[in-house]
């Protein structure tokens, strides 16, 4: 055998090797043993059939989005773990857990969160975020979500942390919130509100004054558009319209609006600033991550998977599943960051004013 070959070979298995020695392939692997038995069919038609009626009655994706998270949430959970949103590494090299850790703590400091305060979390998901700022600040956090899977897998992982005292999670719809008037020293909204285009968003705001004690903070991280989206250009306008459509979503917000619309709602804006910088970004998980774009885009993987589908080792549709829903999700957030029209680690902080109306 030739030295080239042989050398691609030692490629090959050093590669087959690395990625069966990282967390990440363990895994990929897990989610699709895991995620073998579920009915794609059902599911892309009736994302399909949400996703149009949403649009068509002009904009509220409650349903889609529910239905989106009854199946996906798991597949987050086992993937990526129980946070779903992104963090800028502190330092070149800090892995997205510690990144993420360190967001948590931060978010809990800055909303001064401490034993015997009370905070709400919109949108918490399975709630990585919310048993983090839970057990770093000791204050009592609720969430709501809307879909029944995240509330059953949350307050799971609750019990088994041994978190069940001060942190808990209620299956409910952010625009209206299940709590008493002025409940809540803090509310906290990441990667959620995105999913709310008005007057769902206006609503949802105006809860969120009303739950919130007077001089109580509110605050939101979310991927928002920048001034860089331009809606004329086609390339910006497939990617993030394509995002949108896969996580089952109304148009993204820009940040000036989004910052606009809270101060509308009667809130006082306290900061705004952008934790990512240079080539620390929010992003940096998918950018650094060649493997897994590898993986995902990989033309040889497709075509496997779809020989795996013909002879049912794989469920059907499941090929067509991974392209909109992961591959799609994966390269837009990856793209849309590089190219800048897509910011995903700005935080906006408000105050309640402490004198006023209450809604
Ligand atoms: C991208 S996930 C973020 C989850 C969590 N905040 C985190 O960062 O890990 C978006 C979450 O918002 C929830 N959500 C979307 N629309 C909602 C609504 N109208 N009311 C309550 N939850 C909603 C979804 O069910 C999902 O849990």
């Amino acid at each position: 055998m030739s030295t080239v070959w042989l050398l691609l070979l030692g490629l090959v298995a050093y590669s087959v090797y690395k990625m069966c020695t990282t967390k990440m392939a363990v895994r990929l692997l897990r989610l699709i043993y895991e995620y073998r038995c579920k009915d794609y069919v059902k599911f892309i038609a009736e994302h399909k059939r949400l996703f149009a009626e949403a649009q068509a009655k002009g904009g509220n994706h409650a349903a889609c989005t529910g239905h989106f998270y009854d199946l996906m949430a798991e597949l987050i959970e086992l993937y990526y773990g129980p946070s779903f949103h992104f963090a800028p590494p502190r330092y070149k090299g800090q892995n997205n857990d510690e990144a993420l850790q360190d967001f948590h703590a931060k978010v809990a400091h800055l909303l001064q969160l401490a034993p015997g305060k009370k905070c709400l979390d919109l949108g918490c998901g399975v709630g990585g975020l919310l048993r983090d700022v839970g057990r770093e600040s000791g204050a009592s956090v609720t969430g709501i979500t809307l879909s029944d899977e995240e509330v059953r897998i949350g307050n799971e992982l609750n019990q088994s942390m041994g978190l069940g005292h001060i942190c808990s999670i209620v299956k409910g719809n952010m625009q209206r919130l299940p709590f008493e008037e002025s409940s809540f020293d803090a509310v906290y909204g990441v990667y959620t509100l995105k999913y709310l285009t008005q007057p769902e968003l206006e609503r949802t705001l105006q809860e969120v004054r009303r739950v919130l004690k007077p001089g109580g903070m509110f605050l939101v991280y979310c991927l928002m558009k920048t001034d860089k989206y331009d809606e004329s250009n086609p390339e910006h306008r497939a990617l993030i319209s394509g995002f949108e459509y896969s996580c089952g979503m109304p148009a993204l917000h820009y940040t000036k609006r989004m910052k606009q619309d809270c101060i509308q709602a009667g809130m006082t804006p306290l900061a705004h600033f952008d934790s990512s910088h240079d080539n620390l970004q929010w992003y940096t998980f998918f950018a650094e991550n060649r493997l897994l774009r590898f993986l995902l885009t990989s033309r040889l993987i497709r075509t496997l998977m779809y020989v795996a589908e013909a002879v049912r080792i794989l469920p059907a549709k499941f090929t067509e599943f991974m392209q909109i829903f992961i591959v799609n999700n994966v390269i837009s957030i990856y793209k849309a960051g590089s190219m800048g029209i897509m910011s995903g680690s700005e935080y906006l902080i408000f105050q309640k004013p402490v004198a006023g109306p209450s809604h």
